[in-house]
């Protein structure tokens, strides 16, 4: 198919995106030596923790946290499980999020302002919508072991914004399962894989990295890889970020309440302020929990048929892992990632996965308008989501807007539309065949 002239532009840097993958040893990484991530959807750990301490962290994770011990006032669900277990703890689901905000006078996003009770508290200049609140409520707590009474029949808890907001976009939840790999990728091995994708892409295709604070290495900048917008960089960052503004449980790197009047608010701040007997709070655990699962498996049945193989080979030469990058090497055991926060473990170190991601931003036509972590420029642009575990997925891309794996990919414009036009000239067979191979992630 190379000799055809509309396919020899991404032949040309298909080619070189397997080159890619395999990050280099200038980085320290060494593909000879490097292991395969295990994977499998079974609850049983990666090797980062053993298998006790797993099902203790994945407890955490499963808690189902109430008024008592910090949940809202204002939150989405009362367990990060909630969202993530689609097909085991800790992969995605089909639970979206709200998101609003607005363009200013000069064209910047700014997030939305919500109003609270009856409109005597706002909250500006936050993105994020919370779909529950904790109050109007009647209800007996228990707070650090003592009984006492939550009495707010009149307190309007609830966030409300106006039509100003007419930035308003939904995100489905993503996958968690294989995350500390992804944590235990350098820095420079993204930058080199954005600066190589562009140069070899004639310009055409440019993800971009954003730093992003780490907040327990005081706010260093690292670069993001989690996150719909890569917002973060670091699974404790992660935790503390979604401790805070999903369930309400503020914590010792976020430790204020995102209403700062504390409206129906009994418990004080930070919530998650016990230390166990390892010394650890609750955002460490659920950290650890991620740090230690095992990759989303392939569906072997459909990756090694006749099809599967060959739609493997399709996504490769058509030029889809320029961006679905398909594998890549973890930093050595012992060196330092996420601004110095993380060492990389032994179990995570030199490892090779099969993430389907670059973990950069693109601009592929279908951006939410939203700006977060990173500048004005990502408005429309979103992070190339991991493939891997795509066929747990009912709703695809990060809105949900398409329901077919073929719809899903005619939607990519933008940076991707070379390659989706090199989708579109294969035969209906070749693109049942990478459909088939979606299909098996
Ligand atoms: C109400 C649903 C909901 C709850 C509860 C929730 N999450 Fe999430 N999670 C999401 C959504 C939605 C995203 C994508 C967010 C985005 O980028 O806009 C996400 C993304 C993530 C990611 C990034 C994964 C990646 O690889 O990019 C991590 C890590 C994560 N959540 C951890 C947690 C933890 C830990 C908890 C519990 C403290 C939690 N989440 C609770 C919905 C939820
Ligand atoms: C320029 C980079 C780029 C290229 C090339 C590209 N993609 Fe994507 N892909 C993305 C981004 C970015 C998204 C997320 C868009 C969104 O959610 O708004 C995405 C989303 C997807 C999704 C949805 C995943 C989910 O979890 O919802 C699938 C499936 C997918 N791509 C398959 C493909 C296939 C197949 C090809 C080749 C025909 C391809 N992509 C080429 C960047 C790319």
């Amino acid at each position: 198919m190379c000799s055809k002239n509309t396919m020899l532009y991404v032949c040309l840097i298909a080619g070189l995106a397997m080159a890619l993958a395999i990050a280099g040893p200038s980085l320290g990484q060494n593909s000879s030596t490097a292991t395969e991530a295990p994977s499998g959807y079974d609850n049983q750990p990666n090797g980062l923790t053993d298998q006790a301490t797993f099902s203790m962290d994945r407890g955490k994770f499963e808690e189902t946290e109430t008024i008592g011990e910090g949940l809202g006032p204002i939150f989405n669900a009362q367990s990060c499980r909630e969202c993530h277990q689609n097909p085991v703890t800790g992969s995605g689901s089909q639970i979206k999020e709200f998101r609003a905000g607005h363009r200013d006078s000069t064209g910047r996003f700014v997030g939305a302002t919500a109003f609270l009770a009856d409109n005597t508290v706002t909250i500006p200049n936050r993105s994020l919508i919370n779909q529950r609140a904790i109050c109007p409520a009647v209800d007996t707590i228990t707070v650090d072991g003592v009984q006492q009474t939550f009495n707010f029949p009149q307190t309007q808890g609830q966030e409300r914004i106006t039509t100003a907001e007419n930035i308003l976009a939904l995100r489905l939840s993503l996958n968690t399962l294989g995350d500390g790999f992804i944590e235990s990728v350098l820095d420079q091995a993204l930058l080199n894989l954005a600066s190589a994708q562009c140069a070899n892409t004639g310009g055409a295709i440019c993800g971009q990295a954003v730093k992003v604070p780490v907040l327990e290495a005081n706010g260093t900048l690292a670069v993001g890889r989690f996150g719909w917008k890569d917002q973060h960089a670091s699974l404790l960052s992660f935790s503390s970020d979604a401790y805070l503004n999903e369930m309400g449980i503020s914590n010792r790197l976020a430790p204020n309440n995102v209403d700062l009047t504390r409206l129906c608010d009994v418990v004080p701040d930070p919530n998650d302020s016990e230390v166990d007997s390892e010394g650890l709070n609750d955002v460490d655990h659920l950290a650890r929990f991620m740090r230690a699962t095992k990759v989303p498996p392939r569906d072997t049945a459909l990756a090694t048929s006749a099809d599967g193989v060959a739609g493997a080979s399709l996504f490769h030469s058509v030029g889809c892992d320029i961006c679905h990058v398909s594998s890549i090497i973890t930093a050595p055991a012992g060196t330092a990632v996420a601004g110095g926060a993380v060492h990389v473990a032994p179990a995570l170190g030199n490892t090779v996965f099969h993430p389907y991601s670059d973990f950069l931003l693109h601009n592929v036509g279908t951006g939410d308008g939203i700006v977060q972590t990173g500048g004005q420029e990502t408005a429309n642009k979103m992070r190339t989501p991991p493939l891997w575990g795509v066929r747990t997925r009912t709703e695809l891309l990060h809105d949900g807007r398409s329901v077919t794996f073929f719809s899903a990919i005619q939607q990519h414009r933008g940076e991707a539309q070379p390659v989706t036009n090199n989708f579109n000239s294969l035969s209906t067979t070749q693109q049942n065949q990478l459909i088939t191979f979606l299909r098996s992630l």
